[in-house]
């Protein structure tokens, strides 16, 4: 091969992924009113890099970056070209590839339907959400190149695309690290060769960027922000809208911050800290994270968003803390090993739980809840300091009062007699006002709180009290209706134990016990823990979640003994009728009102099919024995007997 046609073939053309192709296609159309945010964007991702950079001189013996280094903005208007131009931490060949064009990190699905869903004014800050930024270069450019040297290697190499399809990476030159991302401007995006509309652009979205960044003009690069550290300013200096474009800027967000808190802590420990809470949950995908992202400076240099300055169950908040107590040139290591970062998110933590124990009388108090109540109940689970606290500040729905309501509220509201706070979880709150379960209590007047958030079926397990009230689950307190009984309840019951003995050794293995309970009023029968300490809906997430955290023992079936299909059951079994095939449909029945789905679902619906058949044989309901037709044994022999033979071929099957 000759050197002349490697040169040539040192052009590599790529095609980008059907993702981003549909990526391009949508940030392009989609966002076209608001188009000057390519340029937040652009600025961000220099920004990013210049801090990546600093960081890694910090951590990994990169060359640092220069002194008076600067994010350039340079409009050429001959060319029609603008250039952002940064001394960041570059990109090699490899990066180039993967980060501009094989990998969307986020899903264009997900991304769209947002966008769908968004209010116009909402839409600027999508694009920062999905990490896309980059592509939003395409709405004013018909062609993007990017040279880029990575800090530390000599070799550079030039990113070029129309944006259609394919982009080629080819070896350029750049005397220094860094990268320029050259827009060539599409006919109609002229205006973004004016210095003073690039500068009102800069003002208006990239004002907190902590980097100098300039706007060439008339040959001259001339500041355009200024830079400033928000907080470490007082308080009394920054108007209420600085504070909302930092917060929207910090965690791209566009909704205003529902709580700021601003303040300087001296003494022993010093540092500056911004801290917000959003005042709407922000989108599901940033969820996925568990660690805090808010910002450590220090000095007013962004040192990482790593520090893990807030518990994982105070993530939504979001922020900066700014010390002057670490060097600057602290290491990934040093971080890690400081006993100040313990420190610092000792005095964060109280400060906010301080904070918004002030503020749950606040009108937006419930809107909190509702948005990041199930996030600081993970702090029950695993973070024993602060569980009392946690507790009073959450808010609850309840089987007694409508809305939310408060620990404090419940043990108000405690019968006479009553020890214990009552709480039952599961996965909708419509389900868990119907629970067979509750029937008892209700009837008792004893109010038990409805949990329907994934975690609430976990944290009972380890928060035994509120100021000294046991926290207890329904389906478990079994003595506790006891102590409690009910006017006629025991003359309304039947003695049942044959039947209990007879739809047990129909049942077998698949339920721990039958016995007869207090807490059906209505229901004839329910499904509860087998054990103590289990719950039937955190058995449900754990199988769901594919884990088993021990062998889980079968449940209990709870009979009525007030209610007709019972006792009438009962009658039958002493007078020695088989039950087994009426006892799986209990069983059934009983896992369907829990949530579960039957364990043999057709022969289930073969044999409801089965009931309602002869009930229509029989004519219409008389509405006088609702009950009658399970207690005539002539009513579905024939039934019952092809079922036990259905289940005898099942078995052989097994
Ligand atoms: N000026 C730059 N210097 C170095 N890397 C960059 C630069 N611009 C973009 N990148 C790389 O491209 C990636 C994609 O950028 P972008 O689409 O804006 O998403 P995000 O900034 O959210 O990661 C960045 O994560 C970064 O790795
Ligand atoms: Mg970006």
């Amino acid at each position: 091969m000759t050197e002349d046609l490697k040169t040539a073939s040192a052009e590599e053309k790529f095609s980008f992924g059907a993702e981003i192709e549909r990526l391009l296609d949508l940030v392009v159309h989609s966002l076209y009113s608001d188009r000057e945010i390519f340029l937040r964007e652009l600025v961000a991702n220099a920004a990013d890099a210049l801090d990546r950079r600093r960081f890694a001189a910090l951590t990994e013996a990169a060359p640092a970056v220069p002194e008076g280094a600067a994010i350039r903005i340079i409009p050429d208007r001959p060319a029609r070209t603008l250039t952002i131009s940064d001394e960041g931490i570059g990109m090699d060949r490899e990066e180039l590839i993967a980060h501009l064009g094989t990998i969307a990190r986020s899903g264009t699905l997900a991304f769209s339907a947002e966008l769908a869903k968004a209010r116009p004014e909402e839409r600027p800050y999508l694009i920062g959400q999905f990490g896309v930024g980059f592509y939003s270069a395409f709405m004013v450019a018909e062609r993007v190149e990017v040279v880029s040297r990575r800090a530390g290697r000599e070799d550079a190499y030039r990113w070029s695309s129309e944006g259609r399809g394919t982009f080629t990476v080819t070896p350029a030159e750049r005397d220094r690290a860094g990268t320029d991302v050259i827009l060539h401007l599409k006919a109609d995006a002229e205006e973004f060769l004016d210095p003073y509309r690039l500068e009102t652009i800069v003002r208006k979205w990239a004002d907190h960027i902590a980097w100098p960044i300039t706007i060439r003009r008339d040959g001259k690069d001339l500041p355009a922000n200024e830079g400033t550290a928000l907080w470490r300013k007082p308080r009394q200096d920054v108007k209420e809208e600085d504070y909302k474009a930092f917060y929207r800027h910090l965690g791209h967000l566009f909704d205003d911050p529902w709580l700021t808190l601003h303040w300087r802590a001296e003494g022993t420990l010093e540092f500056y800290a911004l801290l917000f809470i959003p005042s709407r949950r922000p989108l599901a995908i940033l969820e996925e994270e568990r660690d805090s992202r808010v910002r450590l400076h220090v000095r007013r240099m962004f040192i990482t968003d790593r520090a893990g300055l807030l518990p994982p169950w105070l993530r939504f908040v979001q922020g900066v803390v700014d010390t002057e107590d670490l060097p600057l040139n602290v290491s990934r290591e040093m971080l890690q090993a400081t006993p100040l970062i313990p420190r610092i998110r000792k005095a964060l933590v109280n400060r906010l739980l301080g904070d918004l124990k002030g503020r749950t009388g606040d009108p937006g108090y419930v809107s909190f809840i509702e948005n990041f109540g199930a996030i600081l109940k993970e702090g029950l689970w695993e973070d024993f300091e602060h569980r009392e606290d946690i507790l009073g500040l959450l808010r609850f729905r309840s089987s007694a009062v409508e809305g939310w309501t408060s620990l404090e509220d419940y043990i108000g509201r405690m019968k006479p007699g009553q020890e214990a706070i009552y709480v039952i979880a599961g996965e909708r709150i419509e389900a868990l006002r119907e629970a067979a379960v509750l029937e008892g209590f209700r009837a008792r007047g004893l109010e038990v709180l409805l949990l329907d958030d994934p975690i609430d079926a976990f944290w009972p397990d380890r928060v035994d009290a509120f100021k000294g009230k046991p926290i207890r689950r329904a389906t478990q307190a079994v003595g506790d209706l006891e102590k409690f009984p009910l006017p006629g309840e025991d003359a309304a019951a039947l003695p049942i134990e044959t039947l209990e003995r007879a739809l047990k050794n129909a049942l077998g293995d698949a339920v721990r016990e039958v016995r007869s309970s207090r807490r059906l009023v209505e229901s004839a029968v329910a499904l509860v823990p087998g054990e103590e300490g289990g719950d039937l809906f955190r058995e449900r997430l754990t199988r769901r979640l594919g884990r088993h955290e021990r062998p889980v023992s079968p449940p209990v079936l709870e009979i009525n003994p007030r209610h007709p299909l019972i006792k009438s059951l009962a009658r039958r079994a002493e007078a020695g009728d088989d039950l087994a095939p009426l006892a799986e449909t209990l069983l059934e029945l009983a896992r369907i009102g829990e949530g579960e789905m039957p364990l043999h679902p057709q022969r289930f619906v073969a044999a409801v099919t089965r009931l309602l058949a002869a009930g229509e044989e029989e004519g219409p309901p008389s509405g006088k024995a609702p009950h009658g037709k399970e207690t005539s044994p002539s009513s579905a022999p024939s039934a019952t007997e092809r079922e036990a033979e259905e289940r005898e071929k099942e078995k052989d099957h097994d």
